[in-house]
């Protein structure tokens, strides 16, 4: 490798450049539950390791830290990374989403069918935290361990069988601390540093009417509220009913995962090396001008506040230009969007794309922003008759609806709330009677979103389009409707002075009277998502579209992985965050059992 003020003298462009020197082992790009744990446990194996974050520490802001306060911490300037999307290339579908999001004139937001005068289209709101621990620090914090399968299908599509489902409950094993079982369970850990409870079962003891709503949808469905959701269950592909809604919470409600991993590793008298440099904006991996393969020497960056146009405070202003260097590796992991962003930038991705924008092609991977999967959300959101009295639940329920492909397709959380998808301000609010189950459907059959750049300025946001329906309309659809028409027999079935229930969608009324097309056209319009992945998937070198190989490294380049949500092939389950911890200390094992087997 040759000195660094070579490279900056050859990568020399317009704005002021700090001739940062510093050398580490790993450079990790992004702090999010990919970035995090990594940097964490590559420096407490006494490797070097830098870091970099686009936004600032907010673990002690009780937004963040009290896991209650997930709907604060979304709306939060201070970590908000507000993206827009699209739901589809289909402008009349598109002008039909009700939450559609618009910039007025004077700078606010304005949110529905109807805009102001001079309003310009944005379109679906797509929050993102831009914090040190990512999304883990706004996020609902559901904990849910995917489909075995979804596991199996990684192991099945490299020949890696590292990562067959028994395997990766290794990972989550190590890194949980369950803090709502016997300790010694088998399946779970309990002195890892992501602190798993789950919603308090004990409202079923209660008589209330939320907890009659969930006592009917037990009788229906089965289950119970402390049932567990993650144990290793060899059936547990298949097992469906009522569970106890786990999240990477502790038992006083604070937030486990990131943020506390990284805190707990700076904390410790061992002195890990890790350093973490904040407020810094990847725009692009740097590569060596000698070697023959394209091989990752470092990254740059802006360093400074609010760099990235999504950022409600971003002004344009450009900050100081950095560079930093690694040793070994640089890791990617600024999420489904981001990763796939910075690659392009870099020169990763497909070539005509890059061309377009001038982008000097380092290495053309056409699959680099495509793939671009995301479960859909929809609701069955109704007011009671009354009032509902009792603590709110939740409980969790698990679905396989009639034409499921294999497995449980449907996770819903059901509980006195409304939840109508994202918009600036979120959510919704219906007063004391409302009830809603949340249907997530797992395993979309369509997989054709995609991450694309508008230039090649690295402070702008990408277009991004999910693509929703494209593949499977009707089916995914079906079995949507199918999990609402089940649940909506769960809520009938409450009886007065509970019911007649109100509906607000997708059959808005009291008699319930809609056509199966009608509420299937609702949900196509009206559902939403927040899980996105699969925008830099792992496949094998025979698969065109495949971004990484099965140990995280980019086909092609030398010394660059991605490790973060973008790398699965397929939406891990119903709930990426934790899949997204376990992949994490996967490519940790990975890279450290690389390291002891390669000279160096
Ligand atoms: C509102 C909301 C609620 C959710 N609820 C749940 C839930 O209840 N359960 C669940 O399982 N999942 C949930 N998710 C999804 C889950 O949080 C994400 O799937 C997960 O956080 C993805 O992790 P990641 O590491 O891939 O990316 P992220 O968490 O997005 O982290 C990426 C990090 O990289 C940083 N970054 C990006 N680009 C750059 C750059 N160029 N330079 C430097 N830094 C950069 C970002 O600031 C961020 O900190 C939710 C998501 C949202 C938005
Ligand atoms: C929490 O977030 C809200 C926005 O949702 C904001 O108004 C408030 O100031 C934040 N609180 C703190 C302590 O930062
Ligand atoms: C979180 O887990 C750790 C185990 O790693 C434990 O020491 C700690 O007490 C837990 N926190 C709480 C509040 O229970
Ligand atoms: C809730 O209201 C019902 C009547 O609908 C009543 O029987 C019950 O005692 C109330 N429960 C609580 C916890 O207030
Ligand atoms: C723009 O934002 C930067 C921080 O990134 C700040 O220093 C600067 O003063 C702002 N400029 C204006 C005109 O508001
Ligand atoms: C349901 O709708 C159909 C057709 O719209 C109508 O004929 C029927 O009377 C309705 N039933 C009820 C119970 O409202």
């Amino acid at each position: 490798m040759f000195p660094p003020s070579f490279v900056v003298g050859l990568f020399a462009v317009a704005g002021v450049v700090s001739q940062t020197v510093d050398k580490y082992d790993y450079i990790v790009v992004g702090s999010g539950p990919g970035g995090a744990p990594l940097a964490a446990n590559l420096a407490r194996a006494g490797q070097t390791v830098l870091l970099l974050e686009a936004g600032v520490d907010l673990g002690d802001n009780k937004n963040y830290s009290d896991i209650a306060n997930f709907n604060a911490a979304g709306n939060d300037e201070k970590s908000r990374w507000d993206f827009f999307v699209r739901h589809s290339d289909d402008e009349e579908r598109e002008a039909k989403y009700e939450k559609t999001t618009w910039r007025n004139p004077d700078g606010s937001f304005y949110v529905g069918l109807e805009p102001p005068e001079g309003a310009q289209r944005l379109g679906v709101y797509y929050p993102r935290a831009a914090t040190l621990g990512g999304c883990a620090m706004h996020n609902g914090g559901i904990c849910t361990l995917p489909a075995d399968d979804d596991w199996n299908y990684i192991a099945e599509i490299t020949g890696d069988e590292t990562w067959l489902a028994g395997n990766m409950r290794k990972y989550f094993e190590k890194m949980e601390a369950n803090e709502y079982l016997p300790p010694g369970t088998v399946g779970h850990g309990f002195d890892g540093y992501l602190n798993t409870t789950i919603s308090d079962p004990s409202f079923m003891e209660q008589t209330s009417d939320v907890q009659k709503v969930a006592a009917e949808i037990i009788d229906l469905i089965g289950g119970d509220v402390a049932r567990d959701i993650n144990a290793p269950d060899p059936d547990r592909d298949q097992s469906t009913g009522v569970f106890g809604l786990a999240s990477h919470a502790d038992r006083n409600g604070k937030r486990a995962g990131t943020n506390t991993y990284i805190r707990k590793t700076l904390a410790d008298p061992a002195k890990y090396p890790l350093t973490i440099q904040l407020e810094s904006l990847v725009t692009k991996v740097l590569f060596s001008d000698e070697a023959e393969e394209p091989t990752a020497i470092g990254v740059e960056f802006l360093q400074g506040p609010y760099q990235y146009e999504a950022d409600p405070r971003y002004n344009g202003s450009q900050g100081e230009i950095g560079r930093v260097f690694a040793n070994k590796e640089v890791i990617i992991a600024g999420g489904a969007f981001n990763s796939p962003q910075i690659l392009k930038l870099s020169g990763i991705g497909p070539a005509e794309e890059l061309e377009r924008f001038d982008i000097p092609i380092v290495k053309d991977l056409p699959g680099v922003g495509e793939r671009l999967a995301d479960n859909y959300e929809a609701g069955l959101l109704a007011l009671a008759d009354k009032p509902l009295n009792g603590t709110s639940g939740p409980v969790a329920v698990l679905l396989k609806t009639p034409t499921a492909r294999k497995n449980r397709n449907i996770h819903g959380w059901c509980a006195s709330f409304s939840f109508e998808g994202f918009y600036p301000g979120f959510p919704t609010d219906y007063g004391p009677s409302e009830y809603e189950c949340a249907l997530v459907h797992m395993n979309p059959r369509s997989q054709a979103g995609y991450v694309r750049l508008r230039s090649a300025n690295p402070q702008e946001m990408p277009d991004i389009n999910l693509n929703f329906f494209a593949e499977g309309e009707d089916e995914d659809l079906t079995e949507i409707l199918d999990g609402v028409k089940e649940l909506r027999k769960a809520f009938n079935a409450a009886g007065p002075p509970i019911t007649p229930f109100d509906e607000k969608h997708p059959c808005p009324g009291k008699n319930q009277n809609c056509t199966d097309a009608a509420q299937k056209e609702y949900i196509k319009l009206q559902s939403y998502s927040h899980h996105a992945s699969s925008t830099c998937a792992i496949g094998s070198a025979e698969d065109k579209m495949a971004v990484l190989d099965s140990k995280f490294r980019v086909h092609g380049v030398k010394n660059l992985r991605v490790v973060d949500a973008s790398a699965f092939p397929t939406v891990p389950g119903a709930f990426p965050v934790c899949p997204t911890f376990m992949l994490s200390e996967k490519a940790s094992d990975d890279i450290l059992k690389e390291l002891s087997t390669t000279p160096h």
